[in-house]
């Protein structure tokens, strides 16, 4: 796109401010700001003036779970289907590592946070070691797509081939980038966080499939038949990653879907819970549960609503090829973001002062026929990162890990 085209595209969207310090950027800037501007996508500045794309929610109902009883019962049979899938190489891997961990406060990739205290521990080793335990299983290696952010692609490489991917055998890991999505001020207009650069943010974790369809992984995975992509995130450092009993009691139960849970702790834990929405699969928010639902019991005493999700998914390549077409929702998010003034100075804000556009994987979800919901022991499999100290930090998180005899 040249100058030109640059500048009817932003007439059109009323976003002309973009260019202000056009002519004092070098040759390079200038490619690099016009290449954002045809980057831009016209429709998210239509779902920001319509405050968002949410559809109405339909009605929602309670999902039950196999249990972990009903899983152990069965235990030797879904391990063996599992087993027997990625043996025959229908099992990948997704490790959503594209975020920006805001709340950690840590100034590198969440996966390079060292949890050790006698020895290093990062993050990326503990969810590869998991990942280890299944390859020694199944005596072959499951692919890895490891999804990453431009903020934070470079690093997360080098460092896991500084490290040399802890043991994984590099054949099988494979990167891709997400998409990035601008910010908007209050009344809609985009940010720059330099004079030459709009203010961008990886645009949520829910654009995984569409982003590694651009990066030209459709071929590889119909080549080499992985019909299943398990998708998980990078801060639970307990997750059991392509898990065979989670994949042979997803494969046997018919399901398009599956869906990791663990039973709340209590009625108000602040997790996602899964649901049926009109029949189908979906998962609601805790901000979104109305008191009555929050309490609402089961004849057997059990919560209605009892299971969150823990951001550990299995869905069938095929599926995906066609839920990609379809626009998912956009959600628009209050955040701090710094940007440049009107006089060119860079303001660092102390308050949410902007809007970023993020898909959500969650929503996929509500994209299945059916989804297996499946319950696993918390203690045992979820431990995650969000925050430095408090709840979901990294105080509980090595807790956790020494609980489960991890070395720190
Ligand atoms: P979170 O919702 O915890 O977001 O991501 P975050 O960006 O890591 O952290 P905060 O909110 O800024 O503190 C859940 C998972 O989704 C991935 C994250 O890397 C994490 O594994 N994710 C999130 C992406 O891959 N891309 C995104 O754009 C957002």
């Amino acid at each position: 796109m040249d100058y030109e085209q640059a500048k009817a595209k932003l007439e059109q969207l009323g976003q002309t401010h973009l260019l202000r310090w056009y002519d004092e950027l070098s040759d390079t800037e200038q490619e690099q700001l016009l290449a954002q501007i045809d980057e831009l996508d016209p429709e998210l500045l239509e779902i920001f003036k319509n405050k968002g794309n949410d559809q109405e929610r339909g009605k929602i109902e309670p999902l039950g779970a196999l249990t972990i009883d009903d899983i152990n019962e069965n235990r030797a049979r879904f391990e063996a289907a599992g087993l027997e899938a990625i043996r025959e190489g229908k099992v990948g891997a997704v490790l959503l590592a594209g975020g920006m961990g805001t709340r950690l406060g840590f100034d590198k990739p969440k996966g390079m946070y060292n949890l050790g205290e006698t020895r290093p521990l990062y993050i990326f080793e503990c969810l590869i070691h998991n990942l280890m335990e299944v390859v020694d299983k199944a005596g072959t290696y499951v692919p890895l797509f490891i999804m990453t952010s431009e903020k934070n692609d470079e690093d997360t490489r080098e460092f896991l081939e500084e490290n040399k991917f802890f043991g994984y055998n590099p054949e099988y890991v494979h990167f891709f980038m997400q998409a990035m999505a601008p910010a908007v001020d209050p009344d809609g207009k985009i940010l720059l966080e330099e004079k030459g650069r709009i203010a961008t943010s990886p645009n949520g974790n829910g654009g995984w499939f569409k982003s590694m369809m651009r990066a030209g992984f459709l071929g590889l995975l119909q080549r080499e038949g992985i019909e299943w992509l398990n998708i998980f995130a990078v801060d639970n450092v307990l997750q059991r990653i392509a898990d065979p009993c989670f994949v042979g009691a997803t494969l046997l139960s018919g399901c398009d879907s599956g869906s990791k849970v663990i039973a709340k702790a209590d009625p108000e834990e602040r997790v996602g819970v899964l649901c049926l929405e009109d029949g189908a699969p979906s998962i609601v928010e805790y901000y979104e549960m109305t008191e009555e639902m929050v309490k609402s019991r089961e004849a057997d005493g059990r919560l209605s609503y009892n299971y969150g999700v823990i951001l550990n998914y299995l869905f069938q390549t095929s599926h995906l090829v066609d839920m990609v077409k379809n626009q998912m929702s956009v959600h628009i998010v209050n955040k701090k973001v710094p940007y440049i003034d009107d006089n060119g100075a860079l303001v660092k804000p102390e308050e949410p002062n902007a809007y970023k556009f993020e898909e959500l994987v969650l929503d996929m979800i509500h994209m299945q026929k059916t989804c297996l919901s499946y319950e696993v022991v918390r203690s045992y499999e979820f431990a995650p990162i969000k925050n430095a100290t408090g709840v979901d930090s990294v105080e509980t998180a090595k807790e956790l890990l020494k609980q489960n005899g991890v070395t720190l």
